[in-house]
This record gives structure tokens, sequence and C-alpha cells, in this order.
């Protein structure tokens, strides 16, 4: 057997989430791999610059700045995807929300903002995108390890992140047929600015110390898993999350 490779030279990828933290890093990652990648957020001026800096390394796509929360975002960057008269090889959906608070406070407003970008957004996406993705396409979900574990102040998060990983699981099933694979990674702490507020307060060493790797997480540490799942090199991975969390969920 012919041993494909990390190659993804001449792929088209759509990463959303794609001015910061992971997504960002997926979008550096992706296109040092060869992709053409569409890089996708909402704040037009910090995406553009992102895009500007990333594309120097060889993205030909460009950015897309849309609100995924909106049904006319979305279809404003189906658009845009269809534009390309490319196919999409690559879709990797990072764009989230997480707003932390106690069972006591957290507002149905804010369980239905985290639900929109979480899982509404991708799962409409993909309902609009999977018509241009041919055989051998992979489209990557990012969880959370807060579904394999409690945390805190994270009820409808978590919620929100459970609810991908059954979708990811059953789309695996429903597009095997069309020989698209779809997977998903669930990152422990990782040092982007949503988590910002959480390491403020001075705890990071103890949060490290909770990890077998002795460290929290970097951005590029999940970058690297997304493109494995990317990549024809994991063709024996479907329907599959994979936990990357330094270890903690191990003792
Ligand atoms: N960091 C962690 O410790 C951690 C752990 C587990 C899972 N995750 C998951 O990893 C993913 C990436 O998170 P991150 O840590 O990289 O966060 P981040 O640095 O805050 O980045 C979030 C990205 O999503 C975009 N975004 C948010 N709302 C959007 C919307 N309505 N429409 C379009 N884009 C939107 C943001 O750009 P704009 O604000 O410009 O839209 C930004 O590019 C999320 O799904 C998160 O739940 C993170």
């Amino acid at each position: 057997m012919a041993w494909p490779g990390l190659d993804l030279a001449g792929r088209c990828a759509l990463v959303t989430g794609a001015s910061s933290g992971i997504g960002l890093a997926c979008s550096e990652a992706l296109t040092g791999l060869g992709a053409d990648v569409l890089m996708v957020a909402r704040d037009a001026g910090r995406l553009q610059a992102q895009a500007e800096r990333v594309q120097e390394a060889g993205t030909r796509l460009g950015w897309h700045a849309a609100d995924l929360s909106m049904p006319d975002g979305r279809t404003e960057l189906v658009a845009r995807m269809e534009q390309t008269g490319r196919e999409l090889e690559v879709l990797v959906h990072c764009a989230g929300l997480f707003e932390p608070a106690a069972i006591e406070d957290v507002t149905l407003e804010s369980f239905r903002r985290q639900l929109e970008v979480n899982v509404v957004a991708p799962f409409a996406l993909t309902q609009s995108l999977v018509s241009l993705m041919p055989e051998g396409s992979s489209i990557v979900f990012i969880s959370s390890a807060v579904v394999h574990y409690g945390v805190s102040q994270a009820s409808a998060y978590s919620a929100t992140k459970g609810a991908v990983e059954a979708m990811v699981r059953a789309l695996a099933v429903e597009l095997a047929p069309r020989r698209i694979r779809v997977n998903a990674v669930a990152p422990g702490l990782v040092r982007t600015p949503m988590i910002a507020g959480w390491l403020a307060g001075g705890n990071e060493p103890q949060l490290a110390g909770n990890t077998l790797v002795g460290r929290l997480g970097e951005a590029q540490d999940i970058a690297s898993v997304v493109c494995l799942l990317s990549s024809p090199m994991s063709g024996y991975i479907d329907g599959e999350t994979i936990v990357a969390d330094g270890g903690v969920s191990v003792p």
C-alpha cells in the first residue's frame, strides 16, 4: 500500500473560527500542508489581518466574514464557497462559543447562543456544503473534553458539545456510502482567548498539574490532530472523537 503522507496539496479546505486560537492554528497548519484554505469568522478586520499573514504562506482562497449564528451569514458563506468553483475536500468546524455560568445563573438566551454557534451552525453548514464534497473528503468538528468528564459552570456548553459528538457518529454512518469521513477532536484546556478568563486567576500551574504532560494545550496541539483527521493518513478513523487533553482523563 502506498504511504499517503500528510500532503494536502491542491485540496480545498474551509475552516470556521479561523481568526483566533484553534481555528487559526488549523488554517496555518492546513496551509502549510498545501491546502487552499477559505478562512471564516465574524470580525472582518481581525480575520483579514490573520488571513493576509497566513496567505503569504500560500493560501489562495482568502477569507470570508460571516456571523455563523445567523442563517443569512451561513447562506452567504455557502454562496462564496460555491463561487470558488472548487470541490471542498476538508471542512473544519472550529467556531465556538463558551459562556461559563453556574446553573442558577445561566440564562436560556445564553444556552441558545451557545447552541446556535456550537451545534446549529456546523450542522447547517455541513448540510449545505456536503454536496460540494467528493469521495475521500473529511469533516472535522471540535468538541471538548468537558463531554468526557464533568466541569462546573459548563452545563450548557457541555450539552452543546455532547450534541456535537452524537452528530459526528450519525453523520459518519450516513456519509460513509459517499466515502466522506466525519470525526471530532475533544480538546482539554488550550491556551486561547476563549479561556483567558479561566487562566486570569493564576490557577494555570494547578490546571497544568492535572495533565500527564505537565502543561496546558496550545492551539497547535489540536491543529495537528485536525490535520491528521483531514488527511488520508487517518483513512481508517471514522465516526470517532479523539480526546487531546494532555492525559487529564487518564488517571
Ligand atoms: N480553548 C479551549 O480550551 C477549548 C477547549 C475545548 C474545546 N474548544 C473549542 O475549540 C473551538 C475553538 O475555540 P478557541 O479556543 O480557538 O476559541 P477562540 O480563540 O475564542 O476562537 C473562536 C473563533 O470562533 C469565531 N466565532 C465565534 N463566534 C462566531 C460566529 N457566531 N460566527 C463566526 N465565527 C465565530 C471567532 O471569531 P469572531 O469572534 O471574529 O467571530 C474566533 O475565530 C471552539 O469550538 C471551542 O468550543 C476550546
